[in-house]
């Protein structure tokens, strides 16, 4: 439904804009952690951090996202994860929040998780403080929501998206809860240039000169990534919030993938736990010896789905794994700070105000004619469908998912590396 503007009803679109509003509430309710200076100097929040697979069917299952009939599952690109994050205070409220490698969050989802914290943990973790969001990949499982619209093309709910999705998220906060340890949060901010442009420019042009005036760009800009620091053990993961949407993998895709920012928190997860604290990156994620892959929409191209699975084999996709083991309290006692129970790093990549931003940098062009699309329409020779953006990887989209990935993940290594800035007050 989003990778150009005027493509899909305006239905469509108002979902999409409906979920971005939701990640703007909660990035407000988060930062109130920053803005509320309390009376406590130190650290003194509980933080707790976990990380599950969510990857699910991989076949014959219609794709959420471009709401095409035709985008239907047949492999892996790489696994989808739900990370979880809680911040508790020590006697008082509590957060958490849960980043998946899917479209979006779904509020049937929502409620059976919920349903199942109550049972395990009575009032803890309640309607009103358990945020799930979405990364908006258009490359994963659909089906799970209930509402017709978003199931229309899956035609009909589809159990096993869903069933994967709810297990995952209850098994990603079981563990963030089991890690739950003393620590501090830190923030930090800066300004990511190129993953994401305006996909509609032209209707941007009729905001009043005297809006626009005030921003530099047409599009937000800034990552704003949240660092978690384990008392004992140093940095155990972070999050950042940076708009560009889940569409370097285009919408005849049939490989599962969380798109660039699945990608870029693998990225960041493998550099910390390859370097360790505070290293900057080595150059290693070079396309090196990978040929390029290109993406069906090329008309050159007819049938190249065997070829695209064959290439997918050049992507490592180990099992999945917990982020920690969970022992007995005896044996944490003991060997509280042995490093074989230190937890993963969890590094989530998060979506925000998303709606405009397109990560196919280089701009929306004809399929037939190779020109720039109508500015105005978007349509070449008066068609919609034969206008496609393209991504810094064109016209390899595997490659533009890595790049506009790595570009994410440079930038929330240089925030988390540069991140002083302490989280204080209450949590709400
Ligand atoms: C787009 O539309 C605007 C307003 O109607 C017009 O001024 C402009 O010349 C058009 N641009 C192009 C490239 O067609």
């Amino acid at each position: 439904m989003c990778l150009s503007a005027m493509e899909f009803s305006s239905r469509f679109n108002l979902g999409v804009r409906r979920s971005c509003a939701t990640i703007w509430l909660w990035m407000a309710l988060v930062l109130l952690l920053h803005n509320s200076r309390g009376v406590v100097s130190d650290s003194k929040y509980s933080i707790g951090l976990g990380s599950y697979d969510i990857t699910g069917p991989a076949a014959d299952v219609n794709m959420m996202g471009y709401a095409n009939t035709e985008q239907i599952a047949s492999g892996i690109h790489f696994r989808l994860r739900a990370r979880t994050f809680i911040v508790a205070e020590p006697e008082g409220n509590r957060v958490v929040f849960v980043n998946l490698d899917a479209c979006m969050g779904s509020q049937l989802v929502t409620i059976k998780v919920i349903e199942r914290l109550k049972a395990r943990y009575g009032d803890l973790y309640t309607e009103k403080n358990v945020a799930i969001s979405g990364i908006h990949t258009h490359s994963g499982p659909g089906g799970y929501l209930q509402y017709v619209t978003y199931i229309v093309t899956s035609l009909g709910f589809v159990r096993q998206s869903f069933d994967i999705l709810v297990d995952g998220i209850e098994k990603s906060i079981i563990q963030a809860h089991e890690n739950l340890r003393p620590g501090s949060i830190f923030v930090s901010k800066g300004q990511l240039l190129d993953a994401g442009v305006n996909r509609s420019p032209s209707a941007y042009l009729y905001n009043p000169a005297a809006e626009r005036s005030k921003y530099k760009y047409d599009v937000d800009k800034e990552m704003t990534l949240l660092k978690f620091e384990d008392d004992e053990w140093g940095p155990v993961g972070s999050f950042n919030w940076f708009a560009t949407h889940g569409t370097s993998m285009s919408r005849t895709n049939s490989l599962i993938s969380g798109d660039n920012k699945g990608a870029a928190a693998r990225f960041m997860e493998d550099w910390f736990e390859q370097n360790g604290i505070g290293s900057s990156y080595s150059d290693k994620f070079g396309a090196d010896g990978i040929p390029w892959r290109v993406s069906n929409i090329s008309p050159d191209v007819h049938d190249n789905h065997h070829e695209l699975l064959e290439l997918a084999a050049f992507f490592q996709s180990p099992p999945g794994r917990p982020a920690a083991s969970i022992p007995s309290v005896a044996t944490r006692v003991r060997s509280a700070l042995r490093q074989d129970n230190k937890p993963a790093f969890v590094s989530a990549f998060c979506q925000s105000n998303c709606g405009d931003v397109s990560p196919n940098v280089l701009g929306a062009f004809c399929t037939d004619t190779g020109l720039p699309c109508d500015f105005n329409h978007s349509t070449c020779g008066g068609k919609n469908e034969l206008c496609y953006g393209r991504g810094p990887g064109y016209p390899d989209e595997f490659e533009s998912t890595r790049i506009i990935g790595e570009r994410q993940f440079r930038k929330a290594v240089e925030l988390f590396n540069k991140a002083s800035e302490q989280l204080e007050g209450k949590v709400d």
